[in-house]
């Protein structure tokens, strides 16, 4: 019975849960080589920074007895990472490996034995063979932007050779291998804390993600993760809502989106994948906004063409409006009926467009008497393109075909007028949307992002772009 009660609730956690991501990030082998290379950097100058304490300690060193010594100022005066690799490890995060790493030390050393003699000077030390192993967990935030984070981190070092300048030397030979020891501890320690400083310096730039990216003064998409990452051997995949929205008002587009999965790929740092669902909440969008609507005037046909937006061109084909309306100019309505469909099938990107056009007759006082209302059912071919961040695009009339809403002047035969709506299209309204369409849409980006390499692949279900990035500042 419990079970019973509890199966509905279950099954609502579950549709919450498997809520398809619009848009795909996957970071390659080849994008976290980039990555670390940009992060060494600053690891490096972070390592550089490290302050080993001051220490001291008394050693019983025969035959004096025993020694008090101390160790200060000690800073770090060279530093090399000559090897590091960078390993995904499934399910969990990022594994940053440095091995072989050598740092150079100087300070300052004082010692005191039998009761009253004391000696000082300074000393140089070598630290070779540090290793670094550090795992990094990539999750969501709460406003769905990558957040990194030390997940575990182990430090060693292999050998400290302390070289002791002024002073006895027969002494300090006696007890410099405690002193090697004791600093290889204050080594081993500092490290991993200054690695995850290092870890947290990235959240500043990985915050820069645009999770909301303004488009016009109608729309901006939404680009939060809805997951953590999902991390596998070949690849990071993020998954991101990819969603349109009218500005200020987050109503949830009215159809799913469809599960989609990346190929294998790995000659790019990057490939940023759409699902039909983007472009489809586009249409949706701007639908709601009522912009997806035009008046077409007899200006806007250029002057070549022997069709025009008159009551004598379409008197030719409907002789009731020649007889009616003689002598008068038209106007036209296209409006979009319902929202476009966008559908990716390999190699092609097409949009399926359901419009009313409807004609008027434009009196000489002002007046518009409307003549009829056609159906429009058209499908559209979209080349795509990025630049700048943005994903452009440019539509071509496929194929178009008519059918009649109302008429207010009899009968007629509606596909007498197919030629004509076909130059209003091509001419007039195809045109109009594509200055719009170039203007292009936000991709995902982090900071000051640069693609290079870059293509684009219509696959099905989804549009692919794989590219490197440069990040400039
Ligand atoms: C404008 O002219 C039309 C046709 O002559 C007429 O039917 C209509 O009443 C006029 N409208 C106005 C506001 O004058």
């Amino acid at each position: 019975m419990f079970l019973l009660k509890c199966l509905p609730l279950v099954a609502l956690i579950a549709a919450a849960f498997s809520a398809n991501p619009g848009v795909k990030i996957r970071l390659t082998q080849k994008g976290l080589e980039y990555g670390k290379q940009l992060g060494m950097a600053s690891l490096l100058e972070k390592l550089k920074t490290a302050q080993i304490p001051d220490f001291s300690g008394k050693e019983r060193v025969s035959p004096i007895g025993k020694v008090q010594y101390s160790l200060t100022n000690i800073h770090v005066v060279n530093l090399g990472l000559p090897q590091s690799s960078i390993n995904l490890v499934p399910g969990s995060g990022v594994q940053l490996s440095i091995s072989n790493a050598f740092i150079s030390l100087r300070g300052n050393w004082r010692v005191k034995y039998l009761r009253f003699i004391k000696d000082s000077g300074s000393l140089d030390v070598n630290v070779n063979g540090l290793s670094i192993s550090q795992t990094i967990a990539i999750k969501s935030d709460a406003t769905g932007k990558p957040e990194a984070s030390s997940a575990a981190c182990s430090a060693s070092v292999s050998s400290a050779k302390v070289k002791f300048h002024g002073g006895a030397s027969w002494l300090y030979n006696l007890f410099s291998k405690f002193i090697d020891k004791a600093l290889r501890k204050a080594l081993e320690k500092q490290m991993c804390p200054l690695v995850a400083k290092s870890i947290a310096d990235l959240n500043p730039r990985l915050k820069t993600l645009n999770v909301l990216a303004k488009v016009d003064k109608y729309a901006e998409i939404e680009y939060s993760m809805v997951s953590s990452p999902q991390i596998s051997q070949p690849a990071i995949d993020l998954n991101l809502k990819g969603e349109f929205y009218n500005i200020g008002r987050h109503q949830e587009a009215p159809f799913p989106a469809p599960a989609f999965s990346l190929p294998a790929q790995s000659s790019n740092m990057i490939y940023i994948a759409l699902s039909s669902f983007t472009p489809n909440s586009a249409g949706f969008v701007y639908n709601n906004a009522g912009v997806l609507s035009m008046y077409v005037t007899d200006d806007m046909i250029p002057r070549s063409s022997p069709i025009r937006l008159s009551t004598s061109t379409f008197g030719f084909f409907i002789p009731q409006i020649a007889q009616r309306f003689p002598g008068l100019m038209m106007k036209m309505l296209v409006k979009a009926d319902k929202n476009p469909v966008v559908k990716f099938q390999p190699n092609v990107m097409t949009v399926d467009a359901t419009a009313t056009a409807t004609a008027y007759a434009i009196q000489p006082n002002g007046t518009l008497s409307p003549l009829f209302v056609l159906n429009v059912d058209s499908s559209v071919s979209s080349q795509m393109s990025v630049s700048d961040l943005k994903l452009a695009s440019r539509i071509t009339l496929n194929k178009m075909s008519l059918s009649l809403g109302t008429s207010y002047v009899g009968d007629f035969k509606v596909n007498s007028l197919d030629n004509i709506l076909q130059v209003i299209l091509k001419l007039v309204v195809i045109p109009t949307v594509n200055v719009q369409l170039s203007k292009g849409y936000p991709l995902p980006a982090l900071g000051k992002m640069k693609l290079v390499n870059t293509q684009l692949q219509i696959m099905q279900d989804y549009l692919m772009i794989g590219t490197d990035v440069q990040f400039t500042g």
